[in-house]
């Protein structure tokens, strides 16, 4: 089975794994066969990834495509990469799916089934805990076709990842990812006229928005086993440093640490995930938004800490390298996300080798990533 981005797919294809709508409504069956309108309307629908058949797929492996000469300078070949995730697909679907029911329960009113939670967020946990030395951008998966389900998953792996690597205790990160996983569960209550609106809000839709804050905080709040601070987290997620968040604007020593991580998490999946009406953007231009608001929107100890763990060029990238070499990123060494070890899939003008050398940036320091040629693209509207 492979992932591959819905722009990539051709007719005749075969489906690995069914997909569904927003709505849960079944599209495609698994091993139906694409065909160019499917294709299309897919494309339309804002799906931007589908898994199809093919023989072995190993996940740590860097699936290298080619694709159309850059339009470059040199007009170099490069390669389309895909990136893997930081936790299994099954685990990240299972995720997504129980996101998705609580969400649909809390819009019609019932309960949230909080075993299911715990349930995900152990098994997320369990991934994470002994793996972890890095913060990654995760892999542009969306396996339900809504934007919601796959940020909330996201900013429970990206938090989650933070907490292992401040040194947190299990409870301590079972706590924070709970929090994170359910951070904007109150918007669930918040009509969809206001959260889908595509242009700029109006200051009364503005003020509506921020309830999904008290929203959120106020029915987790209502459970026995969601604790204060992991419900603090939907209160406090768009709270500043400096005191100029919402919905108190209450600053630094007054939020609580899990919230400053979820904060920093949730912007930083937000900036770069692929969405149908905007282009992401790449992981080193959403950090330079992330360091450019420490000690006024995040707090700066979070911001060294996500900045120095963070995968910047996340494996499978492609980059230019200061030697005019161009190179995908085959691994990242610990605590040095600027110094990732690159093998080198062209040479100075731009012939394709098949086995090239690998480098390890940090060390060969002469060498240095000079840009991100690509890792993926987005699917426009
Ligand atoms: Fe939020």
């Amino acid at each position: 089975m492979k992932r591959i981005a819905i722009y990539n797919a051709k007719p005749g294809m075969i489906l690995a794994k069914e997909i569904y709508n927003r709505n849960g409504r079944l599209l495609l069956r698994e091993n139906a066969v694409l065909t160019k309108r499917w294709i299309d309307k897919l494309a339309g629908y804002g799906i931007p990834t589908v898994f199809i058949r093919s023989g072995g797929y190993n996940p740590r492996e860097v699936v290298q495509k080619r694709v159309q000469p850059s339009s470059g300078k040199k007009a170099k070949r490069f390669y389309q990469s895909e990136i893997p995730d930081m936790i299994p697909a099954d685990i990240r679907e299972e995720a997504e799916r129980a996101i998705q029911e609580i969400m649909h329960n809390v819009k019609t009113g019932r309960l949230i089934r909080t075993e299911k939670v715990k349930k995900v967020v152990e098994k997320i946990l369990s991934q994470l805990i002994n793996n972890v030395h890095i913060i990654g951008k995760l892999a542009d998966i969306r396996i339900l076709d809504d934007y919601t389900f796959a940020h909330s998953v996201n900013v429970c792996i990206l938090s989650i990842s933070t907490g292992v690597v401040m040194g947190y205790s299990k409870n301590r990160l079972r706590e924070l990812g709970i929090g994170a996983l359910l951070h904007d569960v109150g918007k669930m209550n918040i009509p969809d006229e206001i959260l889908q609106k595509r242009g700029p809000l109006t200051e009364k839709e503005f003020e509506e928005i921020k309830r999904h804050t008290l929203l959120g905080f106020e029915m987790l709040s209502q459970y026995a086993d969601i604790t204060w601070n992991a419900a603090r987290i939907s209160l406090q997620h768009h709270e500043c440093f400096n005191g100029s968040g919402y919905p108190w604007g209450i600053n630094d020593k007054d939020i609580h640490e899990y919230s400053k991580i979820v904060a920093v998490s949730d912007v930083y999946d937000a900036l770069t995930a692929d969405r149908v009406y905007k282009n992401a953007i790449l992981p080193y231009e959403a950090m330079e938004i992330i360091i450019a608001s420490s000690g006024y929107q995040f707090d700066p100890e979070i911001v060294k800490l996500f900045v120095e763990h963070c995968e910047i060029y996340p494996v499978g990238s492609i980059v230019e390298l200061n030697s005019g070499e161009t190179g995908v990123v085959i691994d990242v060494n610990r605590g040095l996300p600027t110094r990732p070890m690159v093998q080198v899939i062209a040479d100075i003008e731009g012939n394709e080798l098949d086995n090239g050398p690998e480098i390890d940036l940090m060390t060969n320091p002469t060498i240095f990533v000079n840009a991100i040629l690509s890792f993926r693209r987005t699917i426009g509207p």
